[in-house]
């Protein structure tokens, strides 16, 4: 019975080793380790042994049937753990990635922030959806005033009709700012503003602007000049050159036109070319007047630039349509 009980033990490890699958690993089990299996025939079998070899065989059967378990329950473990389905090669080259970057727009946005961040000016928010307060008359722009209309306008309708509409400028947020920040301040903001003009090369209903306000005592039009240089020259590089062209806005006075001499591609070829950017000015006395802001006290500029101007001037980009079509072709060019 000895000698059979090692021929059943070196049997038994043989046919593990030889099991393939998860299949064959259960049938093992109910072979051996089932209620009507090898291991419960061995033990029947002691009953017959003569009652002298009892003890011996009796051990020897425990220790087969522990070696079989446990080779048993460690070739299941290897099973449960090995990965499902079919065999895959890790040599084989991969199937390519798309790599997501930043949008054209979005990466202008940032580096205009950046230079406006380290020249001091903190960054303020306002809200797309503005009242004609902070779009218009906090601005010195009178209701009678023809930018009023509807056609140059998105109002709301509904209950808000002629009361909401998307704002057409960023300086709405010098507004925002002062109402709710004590001179002197020093701050930008940069968001969407809306205006219905049909869409061609160079109009969109919607566009970004960036605006810049600093109120403080005595600031001049050399203190809005120089920045506007800092800021030309951080931006585009120590060449570039701004110059400012008297103009009017109802919300500064003296206002000016700004150009940018600008490094632009035509057709492929960079050159410097003067190209307007946006309007400033000094601050006009009735708009820190309808802030609560004394005049005789405080002065300060602002300025306002077009963002797609500068991104499209800066990456040589034709169409103004083009940024806003999200085609990854086009897009990946200044990923
Ligand atoms: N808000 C003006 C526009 O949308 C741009 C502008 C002009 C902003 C003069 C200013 C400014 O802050 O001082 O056309």
């Amino acid at each position: 019975m000895l000698a059979e009980l090692d021929t059943m033990e070196r049997e038994a490890l043989d046919e593990l080793g030889a099991v393939a699958d998860a299949a064959a690993l259960e049938a093992y089990r109910v072979r051996w380790l089932g209620t009507n299996g090898r291991l419960r025939g061995a033990m029947d079998a002691l009953k017959t042994v003569p009652k002298e070899s009892k003890p011996a065989v009796g051990k020897r059967l425990n220790e087969v049937k522990a070696a079989i378990e446990a080779a048993f329950n460690a070739r299941r473990d290897t099973a449960a753990a090995a990965p499902k389905g079919p065999p895959v090669d890790v040599t084989e080259p991969g199937l390519p990635v798309g790599e997501g970057a930043r949008h054209v727009l979005a990466k202008t946005i940032d580096e205009i922030v950046d230079v406006l961040g380290r020249m001091g000016f903190a960054v303020a928010d306002g809200p797309e959806l503005e009242d004609e307060w902070h779009n218009f008359n906090a601005l010195n722009i009178p209701d009678s005033h023809p930018a009023r209309g509807p056609a140059d306008n998105f109002f709301l309708g509904g209950e808000v009709a002629g009361k909401l509409l998307l704002r057409t400028q960023t300086s709405t947020v010098q507004i925002r700012a002062m109402e709710t920040m004590k001179p002197p301040l020093k701050v930008c903001a940069i968001g969407r503003v809306y205006r219905p003009d049909a869409h061609d090369a160079t109009h969109y209903s919607m566009f970004h602007q960036v605006e810049g306000l600093y109120v403080d005592r005595r600031v001049s039009m050399v203190d809005l000049k120089s920045t506007l240089v800092q800021f030309a020259k951080a931006f585009f590089g120590p060449e570039a050159e701004i110059r400012l062209r008297p103009s009017f806005f109802p919300f500064t006075e003296p206002s000016a036109e700004l150009d940018m001499k600008m490094r632009v591609m035509r057709n492929g070829v960079p050159e410097w070319r003067w190209i307007e950017l946006g309007g400033c000015g000094m601050v006009d006395p009735n708009v820190f007047k309808s802030v609560g802001i004394d005049p005789e006290e405080w002065t300060g500029f602002a300025f306002g630039l077009g963002i797609e101007r500068v991104a499209m001037r800066k990456y040589g980009i034709g169409d103004i349509r083009l940024l806003f079509e999200n085609d990854a072709r086009f897009l990946r060019q200044f990923a």
